[in-house]
């Protein structure tokens, strides 16, 4: 009767946890608490799920009476403290932020569950992940665009003092039917950090902070002590798995990859492999110096050498090669 006991307690917890683990029915279940929530569902309608991260689950909503179209952030793990303190300082970010190249943030609050909610600027289209996955790498002028956009939507977020560290192909969006870099977004501040918090940051327990895949060494190390070159580290990442649908370093685990990172620079031959354009992989390769006094120094250089020594902008065929039509 004794071992009985904890191993019926050991299946339940099983399946419980498969059973969350399955996103599906976590963006169900968390759809399902906003639309029982009277106060939330008198003020807003959800729409369709729009994405989902390590953090949260995203869903379109309309904001009933003035009819503004909006998106909805809703943490997934509200009963993690460290999860929700990390939420509220996204919120904290973000409402604090006039800017024009920086995503804006309408409210935060909780459900009557629990749970933090986050009322977001709507970004229209697709996220950079999601298209690779999609239509497979992309040509050089769409990703010589997306990183001009890129390095002008960093040069306000590093003027604001502001580090992003998580620069990834999943929280970049492009909306093709935007005039080029215009329809380039950057989303989910959900592990930035600001001046004002680094002395406090410096103190906290070091955490693996970011996506490794895009994570710079420097913060693979200690993510409390980067500076912006990291941002550009992660740029560079992104545009090399763009141009590859690859990692800078791709490796069977995780241990190996940052094992490879930290060891010495990216190398080159997924980006050869690719013919990308000489000039795009010496621009690349430069984001992904070892040492970040060997990257461009900040984003503002790393605009002028891309727009430089590479093609002109996207043209129309290009486009439509990229978005798959
Ligand atoms: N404001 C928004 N408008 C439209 N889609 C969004 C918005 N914010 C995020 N998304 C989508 O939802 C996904 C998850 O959001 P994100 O902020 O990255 O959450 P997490 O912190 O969990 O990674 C993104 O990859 C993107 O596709
Ligand atoms: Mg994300």
């Amino acid at each position: 009767m004794e071992l009985e006991e904890p191993r019926d307690t050991v299946r339940t917890s099983e399946r419980e946890l498969s059973r969350f683990a399955d996103s599906r029915d976590e963006a169900r279940a968390l759809r399902v608490a906003a639309m029982a929530d009277e106060q939330f569902s008198r003020r807003f309608a959800l729409g369709p799920l729009l994405g989902r991260g390590g953090m949260s689950v995203v869903f379109s909503a309309t904001r009933r009476g003035p009819g503004q179209e909006v998106a909805v952030k809703l943490l997934r793990a509200a009963h993690d403290p460290v999860m929700v303190r990390l939420f509220e300082r996204e919120a904290e970010l973000l409402m604090g932020i006039v800017a024009a190249r920086v995503i804006r943030a309408f409210e935060y609050d909780l459900l009557e569950c629990g749970t933090p909610y986050l009322v977001l600027e709507l970004v229209r289209g697709e996220n950079l992940q999601a298209l690779v996955r999609r239509v497979g790498p992309q040509p050089p002028e769409v990703v010589r665009t997306i990183g001009v956009a890129l390095c002008r939507v960093l040069q306000e977020v590093h003027a604001l003092g502001i580090v992003h560290r998580d620069v990834k192909p999943a929280n970049v969006m492009m909306d093709w039917s935007a005039d080029g870099a215009s329809g380039v977004t950057l989303v989910d501040f959900g592990v930035a950090l600001a001046r004002s918090r680094r002395v406090e940051a410096r103190i906290e327990p070091a955490m693996l902070v970011g996506s490794p895949a895009f994570s710079a060494p420097e913060q693979l190390e200690d993510a409390r002590h980067v500076d912006e070159r990291t941002d550009i580290w992660s740029l560079g990442a992104t545009l090399h798995y763009l141009m590859t649908a690859k990692y800078p370093h791709e490796s069977s685990s995780v241990a190996t990859m940052i094992a490879a990172r930290l060891d010495g620079s990216a190398d080159r031959t997924a980006l050869d492999e690719a013919s990308v354009p000489a000039p795009l992989t010496a621009a690349i390769m430069r984001c992904l110096a070892r040492a970040p006094a060997d990257r461009p120094s900040d984003v503002r250089s790393l605009r002028a050498l891309l727009e430089a020594r590479l093609p002109e902008p996207a043209d129309a065929a290009a486009t439509e090669i990229a978005r798959g039509r």
